[in-house]
């Protein structure tokens, strides 16, 4: 039974406030949760209110409303904050707020009952078995991201190919090391970006493609055969000067060991992605499926999500607990994405905690990708993911995963 609920205010990777809040229970068990942020937001996402303001209607509406009930219940409690928020996009309360809370309950309850996180969030998603995520390392940051003159916003490799997740970090980690040294021969200082990747400015687009193949190659690995390369485009909050152009995107589809392409066009441009799909569909050549992932065209809601499988805009949705706001919510989305047969990405945003979440979030769904920036051990912030899920791995797989440290 929920006895109490704080929240405080902290500071995320950008150094702005966000919210961390902690679900306490009768038995004495606590979990606690912090909310991530995004700087090229989607218009569709479930709107926040200031840090200051969201602890307050934690501790003033949304703790008062849940002391006494279970955290096992976490549809319920859910549905408790929603109803209390009466909003459709969660301004009045804050989706910060809401989900700060949600996912604390979810901690908690996992606690109670002695689980991993992964495996309570697996219950409430009617699973036992459990995968790991592939990770899509974003090694080269423009767009909103970054200082730079590079338009697109992430610039990822993937190493789908790649057998084990631990082995899929170290190529991630080492790629990312070999793509500093190449970058460091034309300038001593490379800047980094906010998601830890690199932010160099170069001449095209283009050139940020061709250096992550000789990083790929250097590092030992075959593009493609081991190691894809991905794009966001992230087309709603591009420079105006960027050509977003169907032919453009297909030239760089075969041109680049590419498997997948996120947010190519504007989150209102509904036909725009139907007729991309359409042409994937058709001239995909190769044994892989090209992923045409949906993050701000969809953000996460069930209504968006609804009418891009009725306009079959995309083949993959990437997910951000917070464009939504509560943990029920979200898997109720991956829900329908993953019964249409959409390949499912969980993804941290461009603002993000030490809290590592989302790790245990994706193995406990499931889900086939997890985007969660550069392997950068000055980036914390992102490496609390990516070592939370070597953990994961150990105890899911003892015998497959090494004792190495990344
Ligand atoms: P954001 O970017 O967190 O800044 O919104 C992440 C993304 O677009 O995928
Ligand atoms: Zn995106």
């Amino acid at each position: 039974m929920i006895k109490e609920i704080h929240a405080q205010i902290i500071h995320d990777s950008r150094g702005d406030e966000t919210i961390q809040a902690t679900v306490v229970t009768d038995s004495g068990h606590s979990g606690s949760s912090a909310v991530p942020a995004g700087a090229s937001k989607g218009k569709y996402e479930a709107k926040t209110v200031p840090a200051a303001v969201a602890v307050e209607n934690v501790q003033k509406y949304i703790a008062p409303a849940l002391i006494g009930k279970d955290p096992a219940n976490q549809q319920e409690l859910d549905q408790i904050m929603v109803a209390l928020d009466q909003t459709e996009d969660k301004s009045y309360l804050g989706a910060n707020s809401i989900l700060a809370v949600s996912m604390a309950i979810s901690r908690v309850a996992a606690s109670e009952k002695g689980v991993e996180l992964y495996q309570h969030i697996g219950s409430l998603d009617h699973r036992t078995g459990f995968n790991l995520p592939v990770p899509m390392f974003n090694l080269i940051n423009g767009g909103k991201h970054a200082e730079n003159n590079l338009d697109i916003q992430e610039f990822m490799v993937i190493p789908d190919r790649v057998q084990g997740y631990h082995n899929q970090l170290s190529a991630g980690k080492l790629i990312f090391s070999t793509l500093g040294t190449l970058l460091r021969g034309n300038s001593a200082f490379v800047p980094i970006g906010d998601e830890g990747g690199y932010a160099p400015s170069l001449d095209t687009n283009e050139m940020a493609l061709d250096l992550l193949v000789r990083a790929i190659k250097e590092s030992g690995y075959q593009p493609w055969e081991e190691v894809s390369l991905g794009l966001d485009i992230a087309a709603s909050s591009v420079a105006p000067t960027f050509e977003i152009s169907p032919r453009r995107y297909l030239g760089l589809l075969s041109d680049f060991p590419i498997l997948s392409i996120e947010d190519p066009f504007n989150e209102e441009d509904w036909d725009g992605w139907s007729q991309f799909r359409k042409l994937m569909d058709e001239t995909n050549p190769t044994s892989k499926r090209i992923m045409l992932v949906g993050d701000d065209i969809f953000a996460t809601n069930p209504s968006r999500l609804s009418k891009g499988l009725e306009l079959k805009a995309a083949n993959a949705i990437l997910v951000k607990l917070n464009q939504i706001g509560t943990v029920s919510q979200t898997l109720n989305v991956i829900e329908m994405a993953r019964h249409a047969g959409y390949i499912i990405i969980i993804s941290h945003r461009s603002g993000e905690t030490l809290d590592d979440y989302i790790a245990d979030f994706s193995v406990g769904v499931n889900a086939q990708f997890i985007k969660t920036g550069a392997p950068n051990d000055n980036h914390p912030e992102r490496m609390s993911k990516y070592r939370r899920l070597l953990d994961i791995e150990r105890q899911l797989f003892p015998n497959n995963a090494t004792t190495k440290q990344a």
